[in-house]
């Protein structure tokens, strides 16, 4: 797959939470979820740490690394795998690659430094059910509704063949409600 399509990148925009897995000096796996990230370029996304000394420590030594993200209603997404630089506060580029990360934090977080990944790898990520029984999406998400005792408040458009700039995060409220 073409890295970071516009399909991966709507994907991460309308996504809530990646997990970041990085590895310690030691091999010690680690995975820890992150809210605030965004897509930097074709090739890169950046993710605030505002709380995440460890995978900054891990990422400092070893910068492979490996970003999942699903919509759980949906149940697919993606695995970006890449290695990371870590972008501090004195670091010269940091206002520029950190200014869509301190846009969404506002004043509620402090942005310590930008986890910035080079993605090298991209995977898609799918339930079993679409292959093994042919599920549709539709299917797929009035399962999870149940599963999660929740409803939609709105059904938004699936991942597409290409972006759709229109609909992103925060305008779309897909996302279900309890
Ligand atoms: C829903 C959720 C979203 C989070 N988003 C972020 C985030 O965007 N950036 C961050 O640094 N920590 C975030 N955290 C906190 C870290 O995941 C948490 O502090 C974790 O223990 C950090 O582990 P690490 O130091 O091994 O990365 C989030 C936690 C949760 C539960």
């Amino acid at each position: 797959m073409t890295l970071m399509d516009d399909t991966v990148r709507y994907a991460i925009d309308r996504a809530v939470l990646c997990w970041l897995a990085t590895v310690s000096e030691h091999g010690i796996p680690n995975v820890s979820p992150k809210e605030l990230w965004r897509v930097h370029d074709h090739a890169t996304v950046v993710i605030a740490d505002i709380a995440s000394g460890g995978s900054v420590r891990n990422l400092r030594t070893n910068p492979a690394c490996c970003v999942s993200f699903v919509d759980v209603f949906r149940q697919k997404g993606f695995k970006l795998v890449g290695t990371a630089l870590i972008v501090g506060r004195k670091d010269d580029d940091f206002e520029h690659v950190s200014a869509p990360l301190r846009a969404i934090a506002g004043n509620r977080f402090f942005v310590r430094n930008v986890i910035a990944v080079t993605v090298r790898h991209v995977a898609p990520i799918l339930a079993p059910s679409y292959a093994l029984h042919k599920a549709s999406e539709a299917e797929m998400m009035a399962d999870a509704f149940k599963t999660y005792s929740v409803k939609p408040i709105a059904v938004g458009a699936g991942f597409p063949l290409h972006g759709n700039d229109g609909e992103r995060r925060g305008n779309d409220d897909s996302q279900g409600s309890v």
